[in-house]
């Protein structure tokens, strides 16, 4: 690294755990074989990667076969593959918040979900419309002692640049993940300088690829990272260890 440079390349800094991906093959949007996760995790351990949390659709209404027991076994049958690769993974779910979501995390039956860490659930909305019952979702989270996660708020297109939303769903105690290949921009110039925003009011607590497909390894190889923006990153990459060790 030169410290004259502007910028850094997101392979030079310390990316080791990620906590949130679509590698687990064939069961929902992302990763459709087995042999194109192996390549992905490849390719990831190449740029230094070394541990991995796998977090496929949670979502009745687009995935009705994603429940935890179909997930934990589709990650059995490839969990021997993917860990050949150099990255320990293990599996985890990215909840989507749909109406009636909270009748599934009742306190009897609350260990059937799919935590990132202890206690800690990744949920996600739509990009079009907010959850109406989100606030609702994560106070009952928090009774049942779960922390939620909400995925890349950057790229909802409901949370304005003002991030008046984005603090109000921090302040009800939710952590926020940031999607790395926001501030490449590649889902466009809204969603990066939102992440922008957010990443310099601290705001994030983790950060993941949300990788789907290989294509978006090149994207995450040809990232550059602003030097104002590497603390708070670092920061980030520290989070997603101590969240893999939870
Ligand atoms: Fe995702």
């Amino acid at each position: 690294m030169w410290p004259f440079r502007t910028s850094v390349k997101f392979t030079d800094m310390d990316f080791r755990t990620d906590v949130h991906s679509h590698i687990l093959p064939g069961v929902d949007d992302g990763f459709g074989s087995e042999k194109n996760s192996v390549k992905a995790l490849q390719l990831l351990h190449e740029i230094g990667l070394e541990h991995s949390i796998l977090t496929p659709h949670i979502y009745p209404e687009l995935y009705p076969e994603n429940t935890k027991d179909k997930i934990l076994g589709r990650f059995d049958e490839v969990s021997s593959a993917l860990s050949a690769t150099g990255v320990t993974c293990r599996v985890a779910g990215e909840h989507m918040v749909y109406a009636g979501i909270d009748s599934s995390f009742q306190r009897g039956n609350a260990a059937d979900s799919l935590q990132l860490g202890e206690g800690s659930l990744l949920i996600e909305m739509s990009y079009a419309y907010e959850s109406q019952n989100i606030k609702d979702f994560v106070f009952h989270l928090n009774a049942l002692g779960f922390q939620p996660v909400l995925a890349h708020p950057e790229r909802y297109s409901y949370y304005s640049r003002s991030l008046v939303e984005i603090r109000t769903i921090v302040d009800i105690d939710t952590r926020l993940q940031l999607n790395i290949l926001s501030l490449g921009g590649f889902y466009g110039n809204t969603a990066k300088e939102k992440a922008e925003a957010i990443l310099e009011r601290g705001l994030y607590t983790y950060v993941g690829t949300d990788l789907h497909s290989l294509a978006q390894i090149d994207q995450l190889k040809s990232m550059r990272i602003q030097r104002k923006h590497v603390a708070a990153l670092e920061k980030l990459l520290e989070n997603n260890e101590e969240l893999w060790n939870s």
